[in-house]
């Protein structure tokens, strides 16, 4: 573990990875950006940042680069969790914009999926893949962390913000959007939400032994589930509205995470 990294109260910090709508986390206290370091995966997407939020440290990550310049099939996953756990965090939440699927999926609702179903296909998903590492087959029937999962919802509740409790997640290779025959096929199979971005993290998480959870906001509704057209736009503003939310409920986890931490 790196020794600058256990600060407040000897805990390893908590690292937030920010996706679309949350590049740069705007009221983190204090940030210091540290240079890309390098990984035997490659660099990741972006400098950590090193900051506090509600009075404790965390650690923060833009998944897609701080430009954005990072397309979800062409994100480093593996460099980024590998970063995140060299360091000496053990705990990851994961901001994730997504499409709605299921009818209570609307624009701006807000989810703590618990469950996931992976579409994609071709991304490097696991750290053992040479010859020289013990295969990992690693146990991911539940691949979000309850009790983290459960801390975003007390969080959100404390500050009467709505949260879904669950939900199952699909994550499509992208980055172009899906086609509706795709989503009916998605929705039979029992996903709630489509998003480009949880795998491999969450499982890349997993073989690391770090805790993972989520909180993904629906930016728009998905293929074939609405009469509107998919525009940049669209999201773009159901991301600015939802985004506050988040950052709020983020603060609430931190400022719980003084006396809660284990
Ligand atoms: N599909 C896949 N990923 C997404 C979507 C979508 O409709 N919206 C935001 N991320």
């Amino acid at each position: 573990l790196c020794p600058k990294l256990i600060m407040n109260n000897n805990q390893p910090p908590l690292a937030i990875i920010g996706g679309s709508g949350l590049d740069v986390f705007d009221g983190l206290e204090n940030p210091i950006e540290k240079p890309p370091i390098n990984t035997p995966f490659g660099q990741p997407s972006a400098g950590l940042v090193y900051g506090k939020l509600s009075g404790s440290d965390v650690v923060f990550l833009a998944r897609h680069g701080k430009d954005h310049q990072y397309a979800p099939h062409r994100v480093n996953y593996r460099a980024n969790i590998h970063a995140l756990a060299s360091l000496g965090v053990r705990k990851v939440i994961a901001v994730a914009a997504v499409g709605g699927i299921t009818e209570v999926m609307e624009n701006r609702v807000l989810v703590v999926p618990d469950q996931l179903i992976d579409y994609t296909s071709g991304r490097l998903s696991s750290f053992s893949d040479r010859p020289d590492t013990v295969v990992q087959h690693v146990d991911f029937s539940y691949p979000f962390t309850r009790e983290l999962s459960q801390r975003i919802l007390d969080a959100a509740s404390r500050q009467n913000i709505v949260v879904q409790d669950g939900g199952i997640y699909g994550v499509t290779e992208g980055p172009r959007l899906e086609t509706a025959a795709e989503i009916s096929r998605m929705e039979k199979d029992g996903c709630d939400l489509v998003g480009m971005t949880l795998m491999p993290e969450a499982v890349l998480a997993r073989e690391a032994g770090l805790d993972y959870a989520a909180l993904a906001l629906v930016v728009n509704r998905a293929a074939g589930k609405s009469q509107e057209l998919i525009t940049m736009d669209m999201i773009k503003s159901n991301l600015q509205e939802g985004m506050s939310q988040v950052r709020s409920i983020l603060c609430g986890v931190m400022a719980m995470s003084v006396r809660v931490c284990d």
